[in-house]
């Protein structure tokens, strides 16, 4: 793609650049505005120093506040292309469960030259660490809990990889090599404690280590559930599904389950059928018209959709586990609706009910929120009436509209409630029936009822005491119109958009919204987009993905983009995640990953002491400045099998592969994280 493609727009042109860096400044001032008492609910939505506000949101004097320390105390690390964790000065990273770790009972040593069977791998640590979150044991332990977390997918060049005689990725395809990359997805419950030297350790044995994956049990409930889309031959009833697929990132909620989320299903299914059509629905939500990248369907009828039709309707939703038993069955919540999901970020609303915010990651989908029929008793988290919260409620899609004026970065927004019977425009389209196929096509809905297409929704976050909303937009290089949210035609690095709910409930239906960063690099030569004024040569970054608060309310940024380091990208090296203070706006590196990987999944320790994180597929073979020239008629995957560490060593080299890992970051003198 022309580097030259979007003259039209803020990209190119320095001057126009810099328009876009004052309309940002503009708007974080004009919030300073709202602060001091214009606005609505919106004082609730201000920074920290406001928690003396009235909580209706009024406008009472507020008590001076004591000053705090700076909320990125830390010297920032610079860009790198190199094959190794970088933190700043003072903190230790360690990496922790790489795929293949042995984790339930019984499990057998990870094999590294790759003879691993399907039964070896679903009782091990599963592959490419995702979303990942940590629950104390009890209370607000720090020093043991269970750490949760998804496998998204395989990259079978590494999976596969040099098993005795392996020749080519598939060249000795099984049924038992679809089981083992079926059981190297869905979900790991890690139990972990200190031990006397302070150090984290999987507790080895513990009947709370336990593999969720692509074969394991699982109930559909909600409007859904039954539906005949949802019908096999498997399950005649619509009602059982088997296994969670490319669990990316995740959510959590106040009463202790764990939430993960399928994103791209579609490339599990395919057919060996030639000549078989597609539905409607299978095309919106991406099927492979003829063979999957995976093959799965060559042993597996499940994953043919000519075969199974309806399969492919039975993945696409939010998972809700319960971490603490091991013998309970995963929900899939079809209320919050089908779609490419990559997180879930709860919030309470006024009255109590539970609302999730959730984003579809494909360019030009929509951004979701929905809001349980129950309300939340904080007395009783666990009671068994909160613990079915997301069984029913309201799913509404986003319209980010330009507000009173054109260009400047903010608008406003309204939800617009998925109700068949209750929004005119769905009530008198065929193609949805009823409120399931609402639910199960929930991207047509979205179009029917007139939402806007975004830039790629991946992550959202609501602020620990603010309640604003932020949602990262990874790029959408294809983007030829645009709009305010989304103001960049040929987006090659994405941006942040944050909003606050009308009256600062988050069951509101309306809201106001403004960019929080538009990433950007001002040291590509010719300038394409500086950026918001937030950015400047020393923290540029494309492509954040993974976003996530912290206890203190520090934003953190993880990015899953080109690594190229030339071109659009020169000076911003390997992925990395930085932290943002929300107050100034300011945004540090605080870490850059290993060659080929992304950096995802952030979970803390309540005291914050421990930060984990997860580096996936480290070695994938994107653009990077150290990529091996692939010879004409070799594919990157066979190359990749014939050339053992080519392009990533990380962590230990060991069978000759990377793997992915957790990584557990601690300062070296055991104080909080971005203290
Ligand atoms: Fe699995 Fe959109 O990242
Ligand atoms: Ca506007
Ligand atoms: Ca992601």
């Amino acid at each position: 793609m022309s580097q030259f493609d979007d003259n039209e727009n803020i990209s190119i042109n320095p001057s126009r650049a810099e328009h876009f860096n004052q309309l940002v400044d503009r708007v974080v001032s004009r919030r300073g505005i709202l602060k001091s008492g214009l606005g609505l609910g919106a004082v609730a939505f201000l920074g920290g120093n406001l928690a003396a506000c009235s909580s209706d949101g009024g406008t009472e004097p507020v008590a001076p506040v004591p000053p705090q320390a700076p909320m990125l105390n830390f010297k920032q690390v610079s860009v790198g292309s190199g094959d190794a964790i970088v933190v700043p000065e003072g903190y230790v990273a360690e990496t922790f469960v790489p795929w293949g770790t042995p984790l339930v009972k019984g499990a057998p040593a990870w094999k590294p030259d790759g003879s691993n069977t399907g039964a070896d791998q679903a009782l091990q640590m599963g592959d490419n660490h995702d979303g990942m979150h940590y629950f104390p044991i009890s209370g607000t332990n720090s020093s043991e809990g269970l750490l949760v977390m998804n496998h998204e997918y395989i990259n079978p060049e590494y999976f596969f990889a040099y098993e005795p005689g392996q020749t080519d990725v598939f060249g000795t395809w099984t049924l038992d090599k679809v089981r083992k990359a079926q059981h190297a997805h869905g979900v790991s419950v890690v139990h972990i404690k200190k031990d006397a030297a302070g150090k984290w350790q999987l507790v080895v044995g513990s009947a709370y280590n336990r593999r969720i994956h692509g074969n394991t049990p699982m109930l559909m409930t909600g409007t859904a559930a039954g539906h005949a889309l949802l019908k096999t031959s498997a399950d005649p009833f619509g009602s059982y599904a088997f296994g969670t697929l490319n669990n990316c990132g995740n959510g959590y909620t106040p009463w202790g389950s764990y939430i993960t989320c399928e994103e791209n299903f579609n490339g599990y299914f395919g057919t060996t059928v030639s000549g078989a059509s597609q539905t409607a629905l299978m095309k919106r939500y991406g099927l492979s018209s003829g063979r999957s990248g995976y093959r799965w369907e060559d042993f597996d009828n499940r994953f043919d959709w000519a075969k199974e039709p309806n399969e492919s309707n039975r993945f696409g939703w939010i998972v809700e586990i319960d971490p603490f038993d091991p013998t309970s069955t995963p929900k899939k919540r079809t209320a919050l609706g089908r779609f490419k999901h990559e997180n879930a970020a709860y919030a309470i609303a006024a009255d109590g009910r539970v609302v999730v915010y959730m984003g579809d990651d494909q360019a030009g989908e929509f951004v979701y929120k929905f809001v349980s029929e129950g309300k939340y008793d904080a007395a009783n988290p666990t009671a068994p009436a909160n613990r079915n919260l997301l069984e029913s409620g309201k799913l509404y899609v986003a319209r980010f509209s330009d507000g009173a004026t054109k260009g400047d970065s903010m608008g406003t927004g309204e939800w617009l409630l998925l109700d068949k019977e209750a929004n005119p425009s769905l009530k008198t389209d065929a193609t949805l029936p009823d409120q399931a196929s609402v639910l199960i096509n929930a991207r047509q809905a979205g179009t029917v009822a007139g939402a806007t297409p975004m830039d790629r929704p991946e992550w959202v976050s609501v602020h620990p005491t603010t309640k604003e909303v932020y949602l990262t937009l990874t790029n959408n290089s294809g983007r030829s119109t645009t709009d305010d949210a989304n103001p960049r035609t040929s987006n090659v690095y994405g941006q942040i958009i944050r909003w606050r709910e009308t009256g600062g409930d988050a069951a509101a239906l309306t809201f106001e919204w403004d960019h929080f960063v538009l990433a950007g690099n001002p040291s590509a030569t010719p300038l394409k987009s500086a950026g918001s004024s937030n950015i400047n040569a020393g923290n540029t970054f494309n492509s954040p993905d993974g976003l996530a608060f912290d206890h203190d309310g520090r934003l953190w940024i993880q990015t899953d983009g080109s690594a190229a380091n030339t071109g659009n990208y020169a000076g911003q090296g390997n992925n990395q995640m930085l932290v943002a203070d929300p107050k100034t706006r300011e945004i540090r590196r605080f870490l850059v990953g290993p060659s080929g990987c992304e950096i995802t999944g952030i979970t803390f320790t309540p005291d914050m002491k421990t930060l984990f994180i997860n580096v996936q597929h480290p070695g994938e073979l994107g653009s990077h400045p150290n990529r091996p020239t692939i010879p004409t008629g070799t594919s990157a995957d066979v190359y990749t099998l014939q050339n053992p560490l080519v392009f990533s060593k990380w962590p230990d080299a060991n069978g000759g592969r990377p793997r992915s890992a957790t990584v557990i970051i601690t300062k070296a003198d055991g104080g909080k994280i971005g203290s």
